[in-house]
């Protein structure tokens, strides 16, 4: 499949985990990559691999914290590729606490990068975004559909997004532009290996959330981001799309 040739998509997250394998499934299939995380050297490497591969991509360190970088990757992004077709939101934190000792700073943290970050970043994306009739996809969490034990501020952010994208998926609605989300469940990445989790929990209530089928691999994930962001999804318009292996089913 070539579903990109000749577009041009930005992924925050690129350096690990499912922004990376959405960087080189968007690569593969021919589009010009414009990738940001905070993490400079996985950046590099990933450009050695895609470009070892005969893909196209530039990258750029960016906090999705932080509004002023998100409109100057955006901005970047367009000076170095002439236009911009889709925004991948990926970049996420998750933290593990009793709520009672969830920090303010950790609080604040995890709803800046989680929800702040997508939505500086679509504010800067969407008038580029209509010129090309391009789309949004936001990476939510099982854990904004449903109530998840020790996760309060993730939980929070992530239900925050699906929020922001259905929202922003109604205000746009008579313009060429497409806004979806998809939930992942747990995902074989960085995130979850050597989860900090407080003592005490009860392993109970965590295992309602682990599901019943294993992790799925990142490169799952990308395909689902790649089809919301391709022409084949061009009816899919505030989507919330599970890809968690049963975990919504009940
Ligand atoms: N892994 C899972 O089980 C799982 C489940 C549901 C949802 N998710 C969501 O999927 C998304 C991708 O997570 P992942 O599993 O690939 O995790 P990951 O830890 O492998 O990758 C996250 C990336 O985000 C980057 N990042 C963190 N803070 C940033 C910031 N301030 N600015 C820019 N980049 C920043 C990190 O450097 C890292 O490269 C996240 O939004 C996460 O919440 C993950």
């Amino acid at each position: 499949m070539n579903r990109f040739e000749n577009k041009v998509t930005m992924v925050t997250g690129a350096s690990s985990g499912m922004g990376r394998a959405t960087c080189k499934r968007f690569a593969a299939e021919g589009a010009k990559v414009f990738a940001i995380d905070i993490d400079e050297s996985g950046l590099s490497q990933l450009t050695a691999e895609i470009e070892a591969d005969g893909g196209i991509i530039q990258t750029r360190t960016c906090n999705v914290a932080n509004k002023d970088e998100c409109s100057a990757a955006v901005a970047a992004a367009v000076e170095a590729f002439g236009k911009l077709d889709t925004l991948a939101n990926v970049a996420g934190i998750v933290r593990f606490n009793h709520s009672t000792e969830l920090s303010e700073q950790e609080w604040n943290l995890v709803l800046a990068i989680n929800l702040s970050g997508p939505m500086f970043l679509s504010q800067a994306a969407i008038p580029h975004l209509i010129e090309n009739t391009g789309s949004i996809v936001n990476v939510c969490s099982n854990a904004g559909l449903m109530g998840q034990a020790y996760t309060a501020a993730y939980c929070a952010s992530k239900g925050g997004l699906v929020q922001l994208t259905r929202s922003m998926a109604m205000e746009y609605m008579k313009q060429t532009i497409r806004i979806n989300a998809v939930c992942p469940g747990g995902t074989d990445t960085a995130m979850n290996k050597g989860i900090d989790f407080p003592e005490g929990v009860d392993w109970e209530l965590i295992d309602r959330y682990t599901g019943k089928r294993g992790m799925a691999p990142a490169e799952d994930l990308a395909s689902a981001i790649a089809y919301l962001a391709s022409d084949e999804a061009k009816t899919v318009h505030g989507s919330i799309f599970s890809v968690d292996n049963g975990i919504m089913a009940g």
